[in-house]
């Protein structure tokens, strides 16, 4: 119970987990211990709710996108048209976005790994709410350690009754499928994702139609990330206002913050919404061997780096953003002082430049201009136009590119050139001033 009548609220103990509190029990990702943990009483609680209800209950309790945009999670839900469901009705979808690409970003393979009936029971809910009876959830290719438990996690929820006809006795039918993605970064794109799962070479699509009106087969699907559905069982069983206990106000909830690089303990820690790195550096046991903090990302390297100045900036979609960068999907990676700036923007931007899709000129063209003149930097032929070139050509990807890829590639550059910029001057100084004419000759 977390309100009381006086209006006083008794807030939970930031740190008492909620999205991860089955992960280190005796075969988590069983249903067995997921029965044990009150795992499925939700979903009785559910479908015994009238569909609305649910979406009502899911827009109050304030959840967010946890993907990295941050939408709200019950406001997509009510896009979904709710005309005539039966013959002649386009049928609705589920689209779980499992294909975790995002540098730095490793919250969901855990989360699928540790607790997949979590994931498995949000889908249903979520499925009864928009009036879906097909889910897929789309898991990145390369993780087959997690389709393998994943597709075992199905199996039991189908043989418990939770999936298949007549869920529980409600009437209410869904399958899911997981499917194995190919291992592109740009199918992590909801409608490059879609277009995969149809079996096309995925490529973003043009938006809108966004995919609520018109998503997979040109259908009505909702599409989420893991942790957004996984937070969804928890909300039903513990109300919006228990939710609304965790956070900020308008960022409500726990969050999986995962922590990698120059950290005593890397790993992911469970925090409310809006903690700070200095909250979470101390959760893991602060820098590696004490050499202090350069620079970090909030959320992957799409989102603005951000230095040790930021250290108590709220790690919420508004906390971040007011800062100058983007909470994104709060995968923290964190740099000390023996890193090169330079080099570490390079090793982005080649992981963009590998991943565009090709598809629009000025992500496919810029993110391999950019390469070419940080490597060349970074090898030691740096001139001192550079570092305006690259603000250039970020310019003219930024805002221009067809899909949120091409924005991000241009992220890692421009903070690092706000922030660092002499660390880049300084580079090039010391290298002869000129660099080969045949490299030169690669960027006309
Ligand atoms: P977005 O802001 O365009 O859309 C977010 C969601 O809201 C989408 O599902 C979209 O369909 C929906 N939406 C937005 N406006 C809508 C409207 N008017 N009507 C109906 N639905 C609407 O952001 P996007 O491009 O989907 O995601 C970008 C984010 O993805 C970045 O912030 C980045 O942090 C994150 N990202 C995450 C990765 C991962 O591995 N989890 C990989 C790469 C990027
Ligand atoms: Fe493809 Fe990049 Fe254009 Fe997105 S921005 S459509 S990834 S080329």
């Amino acid at each position: 119970e977390n309100t009381d009548t006086t209006g006083t609220e008794s807030r939970p103990d930031p740190l008492t987990p909620v999205l991860t509190r089955r992960w280190q029990l005796d075969r988590s990702w069983s249903i067995d211990t997921y029965e044990r943990t009150d795992g499925y009483t939700a979903l009785r609680t559910a479908l015994a709710a009238h569909p609305d209800q649910l979406i009502n209950l899911v827009k109050d309790s304030g959840l967010r996108g946890r993907g990295g945009a941050g939408f709200p999670t019950g406001m997509k839900w009510s896009f979904i048209p709710q005309g005539p469901t039966g013959a002649g009705a386009k049928p609705k979808y589920l689209v779980i976005n499992a294909d975790e690409g995002e540098p730095g970003t490793c919250k969901d393979i855990p989360t699928m790994m540790a607790d997949p009936h979590s994931l498995i029971e949000g889908c249903v809910i979520t499925s009864y709410a928009i009036r879906a009876n097909f889910c897929a959830i789309y898991v990145r290719g390369e993780a087959l350690h997690c389709i393998r438990r994943l597709r075992r996690a199905v199996e039991e929820a189908y043989a418990k009754g939770y999936l298949g006809r007549d869920i529980l006795g409600s009437g209410f039918d869904l399958d899911i499928v997981v499917h194995a993605g190919a291992g592109a970064y740009i199918c992590g794109e909801e409608t490059a994702l879609l277009d995969s799962l149809e079996g096309r070479r995925g490529q973003p699509r043009l938006k809108p139609p966004f995919p609520a009106t018109s998503g997979l087969y040109a259908s009505p699907t909702v599409v989420n990330n893991v942790e957004t559905i996984a937070s969804v069982p928890d909300i039903v069983a513990g109300g919006s206002a228990w939710f609304r206990t965790m956070g900020t106000e308008r960022s409500p909830g726990p969050k999986i913050y995962s922590l990698s690089g120059h950290v005593e303990r890397p790993g992911q820690y469970e925090a409310p919404l809006g903690t700070t790195l200095r909250e979470l550096l101390e959760l893991a046991g602060g820098m590696k061997d004490g050499i202090p903090l350069k620079f970090w990302t909030p959320g992957g390297s799409s989102t603005p780096l951000f230095t040790a100045e930021h250290l108590d900036v709220p790690l919420d979609f508004e906390g971040a953003a007011a800062a100058g960068s983007m909470l994104g999907t709060t995968a923290v990676q964190i740099f000390n002082e023996t890193v090169s700036v330079p080099w570490a923007v390079m090793k982005w931007t080649e992981f963009y430049k590998h991943e565009s899709c090709g598809k629009c000129t000025p992500c496919r063209e810029g993110t391999y201009w950019l390469v070419q003149i940080l490597e060349r930097m970074v090898h030691g032929e740096g001139t001192p136009e550079d570092v305006d070139t690259m603000l250039d050509i970020c310019d003219n990807i930024l805002g221009r590119s067809f899909c949120a890829l091409g924005d991000g590639a241009t992220s890692p550059i421009t903070s690092a050139i706000k922030y660092f910029r002499q660390e880049f001057l300084d580079l090039i100084a010391a290298q002869p001033a000129v660099a080969r004419p045949e490299q030169l000759a690669d960027l006309t």
